[in-house]
């Protein structure tokens, strides 16, 4: 019934700090900008924001508890860098312990997009500087919590940050900057660079970054098309993945619009590409790519509108399957992207994928006090098979996890979008693990009598 995965394979699952931790002003915390986004109305669906999330700063105990009755063995989760800088560094101590006396291995992310809002003033990730604060805050943490956490994510899908919150202004800290916003992307990279060097001189056992890719494929075969679908692949996928596994940007025009003068840029690529212990892999859904079409509404394809303008528009991509948040359900871009990766890159890391995971508006639990959320079910079980066709095809593949363990704030879509395994009621807070939470603790079963 489920696919066979290799000896010492790690099952998980993920979460972030600002979309479950809620105390938002607790222990000496400031605002992140995602706290300043969410404060302005008409930024977040129904005017809902992560000041109280799902509360797991004050129930990180039973929230623990319950991931890992799962049976699964990795945790990943993030840092609030606004939490961490307003000294608040022994709720991370007691959540780490937690994790570990659980018996799961705590793989980290430093940033998953809570920027402290005093950084943002300073120009954020326009300023090269916050590369530098941010290899402060890694060391920070390194010494405090290296003893007992040995394997790290430096950055969280810097591509998607760097499009819907400094391209676009779909989310914090919603510049707007367009192609002028690739400086961004470059001082993300910078400071993943800067990281993996800090966590490594910090002793560290595995670094690794998670990154979003997905197939971009081209409306049609016209040269048009296929141009436009070239270059959105180079700036979403190929801009984050080939200056860390291949040492440069994938053309001239990214390399020219990152900003920094030409001796300098080749310093910092080689910071950038220093040897990973494992890759995160985030797949969701792939994009299907043409060349802007006048007159042509292109409006709600993706979850974020590219504005005219730009040379390239993106169009539904042909599947059957939607998750409630309208996402298509293609498992086999998956294996495709995976496989596209091992070409690609030659000495890639061996892969986690770091997450994957569907919303559906799942209903609350009925009579029988069960959450059914088969169609979520449906959809890992598809995505895991996927992984198994990317492992028989070559690619070395060491974990899953799963977007989300629990319910939570679904960035600038609220909290309408459930992607958890755990259901969250978000009036009492209360937990109730869903029927997909139940399958996966069968499949780990399952894969440990194998
Ligand atoms: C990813 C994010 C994660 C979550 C999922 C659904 O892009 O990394 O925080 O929102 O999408």
């Amino acid at each position: 019934m489920y696919p066979q995965f290799p000896p010492g394979f790690r099952f998980g699952m993920s979460t972030s700090a600002y979309q479950i931790e809620g105390a938002a002003d607790t222990g000496g915390k400031g605002p992140s900008i995602w706290d300043t986004f969410t404060a302005r109305p008409g930024t977040v669906r129904n005017g809902q924001d992560g000041r109280v999330a799902i509360d797991h700063y004050h129930r990180y105990e039973s929230d623990i508890a319950l991931i890992a009755a799962a049976g699964v063995q990795d945790y990943r989760f993030s840092f609030s860098w606004p939490r961490v800088l307003g000294g608040d560094l022994g709720f991370y101590d007691r959540l780490v312990d937690s994790i570990l006396e659980n018996g799961l291995r705590p793989v980290p992310t430093l940033y998953h997009w809570d920027l402290p809002q005093e950084l943002e003033d300073a120009g954020g990730w326009m300023n090269r500087d916050t590369a530098h604060r941010l290899a402060d805050y890694a060391s920070t943490l390194a010494l405090r919590l290296g003893d007992r956490v040995r394997d790290w994510i430096t950055m969280n899908e810097m591509n998607v940050h760097t499009l819907y919150g400094y391209a676009l202004a779909d989310h914090a800290p919603a510049r707007g900057l367009g192609l002028g916003a690739l400086p961004a992307g470059h001082h993300q990279l910078l400071a993943h660079g800067l990281a993996v060097q800090v966590l490594r001189t910090h002793g560290a056992r595995g670094v690794g970054v998670a990154s979003q890719h997905f197939p971009v494929t081209s409306a049609t075969e016209s040269a048009e098309d296929v141009a436009a679908a070239t270059l959105f692949s180079d700036l979403t996928n190929w801009t984050f993945s080939d200056p860390i596994l291949l040492g440069d940007y994938p053309s001239e025009l990214i390399r020219a619009g990152v900003g920094v003068p030409d001796a300098q840029l080749d310093r910092d690529l080689e910071l950038i590409g220093a040897r990973l212990d494992f890759y995160g892999v985030n797949y969701y859904e792939p994009t299907m790519i043409e060349a802007p079409k006048a007159g042509k509404d292109y409006s709600g394809v993706l979850e974020v509108d590219i504005p005219d303008g730009m040379p390239f528009s993106p169009v539904p991509v042909k599947s059957d399957e939607r998750t409630d948040f309208g996402w298509a359900i293609v498992p086999s871009g998956l294996t495709e992207i995976l496989v596209t990766l091992k070409k690609r890159y030659p000495s890639l890391p061996p892969v986690i994928i770091t997450e994957n995971g569907a919303s559906f508006h799942d209903a609350p639990p009925g009579p029988d006090g069960r959450v059914h959320d088969e169609r979520r079910i449906a959809y890992l079980d598809a995505h895991l098979s996927a992984v198994s066709d990317a492992i028989s095809a070559g690619v070395r593949v060491d974990g899953y996890y799963v977007w989300s363990a629990i319910d939570n704030f679904e960035w600038a879509a609220g909290f309408d979008e459930r992607f958890g395994l755990i259901y969250v009621d978000f009036d009492d807070l209360s937990r109730t693990p869903k029927d997909s939470y139940y399958w996966y603790q069968e499949l780990i079963k399952a894969q440990a009598r194998n």
